[in-house]
């Protein structure tokens, strides 16, 4: 897959108002890439959109969507087909990551976070096979999180949302190859991003060391022609892996533990 060969085509980033989103709206439409805009931030979509459309002389498409809410993928479909637009890349990165005590969080909240981070994103994988298939090579990143390598109490429905994405993004992969269409599941280290911040992140053992979401997307976009199914940017992924792979269960609970304790009361 070269980016190069998308110029004139369709993008569609959701999460694409802040942080990794917004960065990889701005590598796609310097390689003259026509952009959907999906989050819920309108005015900073529209920004970012005008922005783009005058420096590099692309279309864009603001798409203003709540992700958690059920039917909210069908809505983006039905909004993108109107507009006589075939998708070509698709980019699933719109989440959220509260931390903190599981019982802190209301039940709507967390069926909210199950639904944004994984069951949209699944749902347009699905939805937009026709438009991924209709082209040569296509693209779907899937974007993953070192939370998904194994259980994080405090963390605890975040992680649990981020691995189904990241092994059905894995199972797709292969299911997909043939048709063309890469499925690549991209891990980011710690990035310094609004995401943490906006999740009431605590002190904790994690470090405060973040990588521009521009590392990120380099690293993603390096990746497509060698066509790999998984893309890090974490340099402990390797370990964490193998930590996760055969270290008794009991451990892995409380190591993990030990590295987001929430402070009393949160
Ligand atoms: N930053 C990190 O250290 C890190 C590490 C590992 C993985 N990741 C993953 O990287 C991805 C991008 O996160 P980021 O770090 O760039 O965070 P970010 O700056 O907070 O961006 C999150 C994006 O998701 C959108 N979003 C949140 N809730 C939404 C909803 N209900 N409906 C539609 N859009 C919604 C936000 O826009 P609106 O608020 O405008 O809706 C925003 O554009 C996420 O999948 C995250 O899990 C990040």
């Amino acid at each position: 897959m070269k980016l190069q060969d998308c110029r004139g085509h369709w993008a569609l980033v959701t999460g694409a108002s802040s942080g990794i989103g917004e960065e990889f709206c701005r590598r796609l439409a310097a390689q003259g890439i026509h952009l959907v805009l999906v989050a819920r931030r309108t005015a900073l979509l529209e920004k970012l959109a005008t922005e783009l459309r005058e420096r590099h002389a692309i279309q864009t498409l603001v798409v203003p969507t709540d992700l958690a809410h059920p039917g909210s993928a069908q809505q983006l479909r039905a909004a993108t087909a109107a507009a006589g637009l075939r998708i070509r890349i698709l980019i699933n990165n719109a989440a959220r990551g509260p931390w903190g005590s599981f019982e802190k969080t209301s039940a709507e909240t967390y069926e909210e976070l199950v639904q944004l981070i994984a069951g949209t994103p699944i749902a347009l994988c699905r939805l937009y096979l026709d438009d991924l298939a209709s082209f040569g090579p296509s693209l779907i990143v899937n974007l993953s999180s070192p939370a998904a390598l194994q259980p994080v109490p405090y963390k605890a429905v975040y992680s649990a949302a981020k691995t189904c994405l990241h092994n059905f993004s894995l199972a797709l992969h292969g299911e997909w190859r043939d048709k063309g269409i890469l499925v690549q599941t991209l891990l980011p280290g710690p990035t310094a991003t609004e995401l943490d911040a906006k999740g009431g992140a605590y002190k904790s053992e994690l470090g405060e060391e973040r990588r521009p979401p521009s590392e990120v997307v380099d690293e993603s976009l390096a990746k497509l022609e060698s066509d790999d199914p998984f893309v890090t940017t974490n340099k402990g992924t390797y370990k964490q892996r193998l930590f996760a792979g055969i270290a008794p269960t009991r451990m892995i609970i409380r190591e993990v533990k030990k590295m987001f304790q929430a402070p009393p009361g949160r």
